[in-house]
Protein backbone atom coordinates (compact mmCIF):
# COMPACT_ATOMS: atom_id res chain seq x y z
CA UNK A 1 0.00 0.00 0.00
CA UNK A 2 2.51 2.48 1.12
CA UNK A 3 4.57 2.32 -1.91
CA UNK A 4 8.18 3.27 -2.26
CA UNK A 5 9.00 3.62 -5.34
CA UNK A 6 8.13 6.39 -7.94
CA UNK A 7 4.93 7.17 -8.61
CA UNK A 8 5.31 8.68 -12.10
CA UNK A 9 8.00 8.98 -14.12
CA UNK A 10 9.51 11.79 -13.04
CA UNK A 11 12.72 13.20 -14.36
CA UNK A 12 15.37 13.05 -11.86
CA UNK A 13 15.39 16.17 -9.34
CA UNK A 14 11.33 15.83 -8.68
CA UNK A 15 10.32 14.77 -5.28
CA UNK A 16 10.57 11.14 -4.71
CA UNK A 17 9.25 9.90 -1.63
CA UNK A 18 5.72 11.15 1.02
CA UNK A 19 2.78 10.71 3.83
CA UNK A 20 0.10 12.84 4.98
CA UNK A 21 -3.02 13.80 6.91
CA UNK A 22 -6.73 15.17 6.73
CA UNK A 23 -8.42 17.67 7.52
CA UNK A 24 -12.21 16.87 7.20
CA UNK A 25 -15.27 17.40 9.68
CA UNK A 26 -16.36 20.96 9.89
CA UNK A 27 -15.78 22.17 13.45
CA UNK A 28 -17.27 25.18 15.46
CA UNK A 29 -15.24 28.41 15.53
CA UNK A 30 -11.92 29.24 13.21
CA UNK A 31 -9.65 26.45 14.17
CA UNK A 32 -5.78 26.91 14.36
CA UNK A 33 -5.76 25.31 10.68
CA UNK A 34 -8.18 27.40 9.33
CA UNK A 35 -6.46 30.55 10.50
CA UNK A 36 -3.16 28.98 8.87
CA UNK A 37 -5.51 28.32 5.73
CA UNK A 38 -6.52 32.13 5.29
CA UNK A 39 -2.96 33.10 5.99
CA UNK A 40 -1.22 31.27 3.39
CA UNK A 41 -4.43 32.37 1.25
CA UNK A 42 -3.93 35.82 1.83
CA UNK A 43 0.55 34.88 1.56
CA UNK A 44 0.82 36.28 5.07
CA UNK A 45 3.48 35.35 7.03
CA UNK A 46 2.40 32.72 9.48
CA UNK A 47 4.23 33.57 13.10
CA UNK A 48 6.16 30.26 14.28
CA UNK A 49 4.45 30.24 17.58
CA UNK A 50 0.94 29.94 16.04
CA UNK A 51 2.65 27.33 13.34
CA UNK A 52 4.74 25.29 15.85
CA UNK A 53 2.40 25.59 19.47
CA UNK A 54 0.63 22.62 20.50
CA UNK A 55 -3.03 23.11 19.80
CA UNK A 56 -5.00 20.44 21.80
CA UNK A 57 -6.09 22.77 24.71
CA UNK A 58 -9.17 23.26 22.80
CA UNK A 59 -9.92 20.32 22.65
CA UNK A 60 -9.10 19.32 26.23
CA UNK A 61 -11.38 22.26 27.59
CA UNK A 62 -14.31 21.57 25.63
CA UNK A 63 -16.10 19.40 27.99
CA UNK A 64 -16.18 16.22 29.84
CA UNK A 65 -16.90 14.06 26.74
CA UNK A 66 -14.15 13.28 24.78
CA UNK A 67 -14.14 14.23 21.24
CA UNK A 68 -12.52 12.35 18.37
CA UNK A 69 -9.33 13.85 17.03
CA UNK A 70 -9.80 14.70 13.53
CA UNK A 71 -5.85 14.38 12.34
CA UNK A 72 -5.49 18.04 10.95
CA UNK A 73 -3.26 20.22 12.00
CA UNK A 74 -4.78 21.46 14.90
CA UNK A 75 -5.42 18.48 16.64
CA UNK A 76 -1.57 17.40 17.54
CA UNK A 77 -0.48 16.73 13.63
CA UNK A 78 -1.24 13.24 13.20
CA UNK A 79 -0.55 11.94 9.91
CA UNK A 80 -2.90 11.42 7.22
CA UNK A 81 -4.07 7.97 7.41
CA UNK A 82 -3.39 5.76 4.61
CA UNK A 83 -5.66 3.85 2.71
CA UNK A 84 -5.51 0.70 0.16
CA UNK A 85 -4.51 1.53 -3.64
CA UNK A 86 -7.14 -0.52 -5.15
CA UNK A 87 -6.93 -2.17 -8.86
CA UNK A 88 -6.84 0.52 -11.10
CA UNK A 89 -3.76 2.64 -10.10
CA UNK A 90 -1.28 3.63 -13.01
CA UNK A 91 2.34 5.37 -13.04
CA UNK A 92 3.19 7.89 -15.44
CA UNK A 93 -0.28 9.83 -15.05
CA UNK A 94 0.18 13.19 -17.24
CA UNK A 95 1.22 16.80 -15.31
CA UNK A 96 -1.63 18.45 -15.16
CA UNK A 97 -3.87 20.33 -12.49
CA UNK A 98 -7.62 19.59 -14.40
CA UNK A 99 -8.68 16.47 -15.57
CA UNK A 100 -10.82 18.18 -17.70
CA UNK A 101 -10.76 16.98 -21.53
CA UNK A 102 -12.85 17.79 -24.49
CA UNK A 103 -16.07 15.47 -24.03
CA UNK A 104 -15.74 15.37 -20.10
CA UNK A 105 -19.17 15.15 -18.65
CA UNK A 106 -19.95 14.96 -15.42
CA UNK A 107 -20.90 17.83 -12.35
CA UNK A 108 -17.68 20.09 -12.07
CA UNK A 109 -15.27 19.53 -8.53
CA UNK A 110 -12.48 21.08 -7.48
CA UNK A 111 -10.69 19.95 -4.38
CA UNK A 112 -8.24 22.34 -3.14
CA UNK A 113 -5.76 22.32 0.16
CA UNK A 114 -2.57 22.72 1.63
CA UNK A 115 -0.08 19.65 2.53
CA UNK A 116 1.69 20.53 5.78
CA UNK A 117 4.20 18.58 7.69
CA UNK A 118 4.12 17.41 11.22
CA UNK A 119 4.64 20.99 12.67
CA UNK A 120 2.02 22.49 10.19
CA UNK A 121 4.38 24.16 8.25
CA UNK A 122 3.25 23.79 4.76
CA UNK A 123 5.40 21.53 2.35
CA UNK A 124 5.93 22.70 -1.37
CA UNK A 125 7.01 20.61 -4.39
CA UNK A 126 4.86 17.86 -3.47
CA UNK A 127 3.77 15.48 -5.65
CA UNK A 128 0.01 14.45 -5.33
CA UNK A 129 -1.18 11.76 -8.31
CA UNK A 130 -5.08 11.63 -8.31
CA UNK A 131 -7.05 9.18 -10.25
CA UNK A 132 -10.78 8.54 -10.25
CA UNK A 133 -13.45 6.94 -11.59
CA UNK A 134 -15.85 8.72 -14.31
CA UNK A 135 -19.02 10.50 -13.60
CA UNK A 136 -20.38 7.01 -14.55
CA UNK A 137 -18.25 4.75 -12.06
CA UNK A 138 -15.89 3.57 -14.65
CA UNK A 139 -12.06 4.15 -14.91
CA UNK A 140 -9.85 4.70 -17.65
CA UNK A 141 -7.27 1.74 -17.64
CA UNK A 142 -6.45 1.73 -21.33
CA UNK A 143 -5.66 5.60 -21.21
CA UNK A 144 -5.31 8.37 -18.79
CA UNK A 145 -9.10 9.73 -18.53
CA UNK A 146 -9.11 10.86 -14.76
CA UNK A 147 -5.49 10.86 -13.79
CA UNK A 148 -3.14 13.36 -13.28
CA UNK A 149 -0.14 14.61 -11.31
CA UNK A 150 1.09 17.85 -10.05
CA UNK A 151 3.26 19.45 -7.04
CA UNK A 152 2.04 21.94 -4.59
CA UNK A 153 3.30 25.42 -4.94
CA UNK A 154 5.48 27.53 -2.69
CA UNK A 155 2.68 27.91 -0.25
CA UNK A 156 2.27 24.59 0.01
CA UNK A 157 -1.21 24.46 -1.77
CA UNK A 158 -2.66 22.00 -4.75
CA UNK A 159 -5.61 22.59 -6.88
CA UNK A 160 -7.55 19.61 -8.66
CA UNK A 161 -10.08 20.50 -11.42
CA UNK A 162 -12.13 17.21 -11.91
CA UNK A 163 -15.44 15.85 -11.98
CA UNK A 164 -17.83 14.65 -9.59
CA UNK A 165 -16.69 11.28 -9.36
CA UNK A 166 -19.48 8.16 -10.02
CA UNK A 167 -20.52 4.97 -7.95
CA UNK A 168 -19.33 1.58 -8.58
CA UNK A 169 -20.45 -1.71 -7.16
CA UNK A 170 -18.29 -2.07 -3.63
CA UNK A 171 -17.86 1.42 -2.78
CA UNK A 172 -18.68 4.49 -1.74
CA UNK A 173 -17.70 7.88 -3.67
CA UNK A 174 -14.22 8.48 -3.63
CA UNK A 175 -11.16 9.85 -5.18
CA UNK A 176 -7.50 7.99 -5.21
CA UNK A 177 -4.09 10.12 -4.28
CA UNK A 178 -0.75 9.50 -3.64
CA UNK A 179 1.34 12.26 -2.27
CA UNK A 180 5.21 11.97 -1.78
CA UNK A 181 7.25 14.50 -0.38
CA UNK A 182 10.95 14.82 -1.52
CA UNK A 183 13.04 12.10 -0.06
CA UNK A 184 10.04 10.70 1.23
CA UNK A 185 7.88 7.58 0.92
CA UNK A 186 4.67 7.80 -0.82
CA UNK A 187 1.32 7.96 0.80
CA UNK A 188 -1.54 6.30 -0.77
CA UNK A 189 -4.54 7.43 0.43
CA UNK A 190 -8.55 7.98 -0.83
CA UNK A 191 -11.09 10.99 -0.01
CA UNK A 192 -14.44 10.95 0.83
CA UNK A 193 -17.61 12.89 0.20
CA UNK A 194 -19.99 13.72 3.48
CA UNK A 195 -23.21 12.86 3.22
CA UNK A 196 -22.82 9.41 1.19
CA UNK A 197 -25.28 6.38 2.10
CA UNK A 198 -22.93 4.51 1.12
CA UNK A 199 -20.21 5.44 3.24
CA UNK A 200 -22.11 3.78 6.15
CA UNK A 201 -21.69 0.37 4.28
CA UNK A 202 -18.44 0.72 2.65
CA UNK A 203 -15.68 -0.88 5.02
CA UNK A 204 -12.83 1.20 3.62
CA UNK A 205 -14.66 4.44 4.57
CA UNK A 206 -12.39 6.14 6.69
CA UNK A 207 -14.39 9.70 8.16
CA UNK A 208 -10.91 11.14 8.72
CA UNK A 209 -10.77 11.42 4.78
CA UNK A 210 -13.60 13.09 4.43
CA UNK A 211 -13.75 16.27 2.66
CA UNK A 212 -15.62 19.74 3.00
CA UNK A 213 -17.79 20.08 0.27
CA UNK A 214 -20.17 22.75 -0.80
CA UNK A 215 -22.29 23.23 -4.00
CA UNK A 216 -21.66 26.25 -6.08
CA UNK A 217 -24.10 26.96 -8.40
CA UNK A 218 -24.07 23.91 -10.51
CA UNK A 219 -20.04 22.81 -9.16
CA UNK A 220 -19.07 21.29 -5.93
CA UNK A 221 -15.84 23.13 -4.70
CA UNK A 222 -14.10 20.42 -1.90
CA UNK A 223 -11.40 21.33 0.48
CA UNK A 224 -9.03 19.01 2.25
CA UNK A 225 -5.48 19.17 4.17
CA UNK A 226 -3.05 16.49 4.09
CA UNK A 227 -0.50 16.27 6.73
CA UNK A 228 2.47 14.17 5.87
CA UNK A 229 4.95 12.18 8.06
CA UNK A 230 7.96 14.53 7.19
CA UNK A 231 9.53 15.92 10.37
CA UNK A 232 9.69 19.89 10.59
FE1 LIG B 1 -11.62 3.47 -6.63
Amino acid sequence: MDGDTHVNGHDAGEPVDGDGTAAGTPRPGPSRKTVLRAALAAGIAVPVTMAAAPALARDKASGSAPLELTPSCDDGDDPTPPQTEGPYFKPNSPRRTSLIEAGTTGIRLTVTGYVFGLKCKPLANVLLDFWQADRRGAYDNVGYKMRGHQFTNAQGAFALTTVFPGLYPGRTRHIHVKLQAPGRPVLTTQLYFPNEPRNNTDPIFDSRLLMNVRDVGNTKEAEFDFVLNVPQ
